[in-house]
């Protein structure tokens, strides 16, 4: 495994993390609590020393299964990355939108990121990942109700109580980086990037560079599309989110396919499915230090761990680049 340090804190983490959204079931059809904690312990065991997660996902459920998963390992091997700022249980700040929890439960949740409601957060998070501290504390989506400075003030004093190490933030553009920056030194921001996705490109990539901040890459296999497994007509389950998503369109499927079709014999050349011939990409890629690789059991997270092995050099980067440069993707 590679392991990279976030912008210029002191936090390394594995350049392929764990991401553990689908592990808890929300949004993505439900889970199975075994298979997800398999599929942690089995990139453990490939070096993926980083797993992220937060509260909302699966409302309790992702972290509690980080928790078991970690329980038996050294606790200074591991990082874990987890993030405030959506609230289910509490109806404060801004509405974000309606869904319904693993029982089938309506909900409502809020981005809320008020002092109170984040020191109340960190505290629920440490016992559900049953640890002490926290890595990397990142705001989940950014709330309009609250003033930044209120926000990173409160992580401030988390980070003094070193119930956190290092300050993150997610889903953040420029202005809102260069506004925490006024009262708190950032590691990272956690924004959505993938072959298919690549809106970073403009602006937040060439400013993380220039200011030293770490870049993690979320959904960078788009959520499995990139793996070359979905075809038209694919049907989710129920709770499934991709079912609403642009990207599972049948069109675009189409047309990812065809693309993944060009690269497919790069992949075969290396001896690499398509999807690890993506997450090295991702990671090859000027300005991103970390892929957030989302696995559902330990066989898709040993074959994203060995991605790590893939090798891919500044010509078939480009080679790539170009085949990408005919992909178009509708809304
Ligand atoms: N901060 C934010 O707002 C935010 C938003 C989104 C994601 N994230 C983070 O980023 C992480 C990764 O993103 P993501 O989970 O959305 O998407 P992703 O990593 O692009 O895709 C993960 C999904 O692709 C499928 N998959 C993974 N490996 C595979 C393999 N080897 N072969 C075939 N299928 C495979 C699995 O779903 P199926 O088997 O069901 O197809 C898996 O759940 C999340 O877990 C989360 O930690 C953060």
């Amino acid at each position: 495994m590679e392991y990279r340090r976030l912008g210029e804190s002191k936090l390394s983490v594995s350049a392929i993390t764990f991401g553990a959204w689908a592990a808890g079931g929300w949004m993505w059809g439900g889970n199975d609590d075994q298979e997800a904690i398999d599929a942690m312990l089995a990139a453990y065991d490939l070096g993926i020393t980083s797993i992220d997660t937060a509260p909302v996902y699966g409302q309790g459920k992702s972290e509690e299964l980080v928790g078991k998963a970690i329980k038996d390992l050294p606790r200074d091997k591991v990082q874990i990355l987890t993030k405030y700022g959506l609230r289910w249980d509490l109806a404060k700040g801004e509405f974000f939108f309606k869904s319904k929890d693993n029982s089938g439960k309506d909900i409502d949740v809020y981005r809320y990121a008020g002092k109170d409601s984040i020191i109340t957060e960190c505290e629920n998070s440490l016992k559900r990942l049953g640890t002490d501290y926290i890595d990397l504390y990142q705001i989940h989506w950014s709330d309009k109700t609250t003033p930044i400075d209120e926000t990173m003030e409160a992580i401030l004093r988390l980070k003094e109580q070193g119930k956190i190490r290092e300050a993150g933030v997610c889903n953040y553009d420029v202005s809102q980086m260069n506004i925490a920056a006024k009262t708190i030194k950032l590691a990272a921001n956690q924004v959505p990037f993938s072959m298919v996705n690549r809106a970073i490109e403009d602006e937040l990539i060439p400013y993380c560079i220039e200011n030293r901040k770490a870049i993690l890459a979320y959904s960078p296999l788009e959520r499995g599309l990139l793996t070359g497994k979905m075809k038209p007509g694919q049907n989710f389950g129920e709770g499934d989110h991709r079912a609403g998503v642009k990207y599972f369109k049948d069109q675009n499927i189409e047309r990812t396919n065809a693309f993944l079709a060009k690269i497919k014999p790069l992949a075969d050349e290396k001896g690499a499915t398509l999807g690890q011939l993506v997450i090295r990409w991702t990671i090859n890629h000027p300005g991103i230090t970390v892929a957030l690789v989302g696995a559902r059991n330990a066989e898709q997270s040993i074959q994203n761990a060995k991605a790590i092995n893939i090798h891919i050099n500044g010509e078939e980067m480009e080679f790539i680049n170009n085949q990408l440069s005919d992909l178009e993707i509708i809304s």
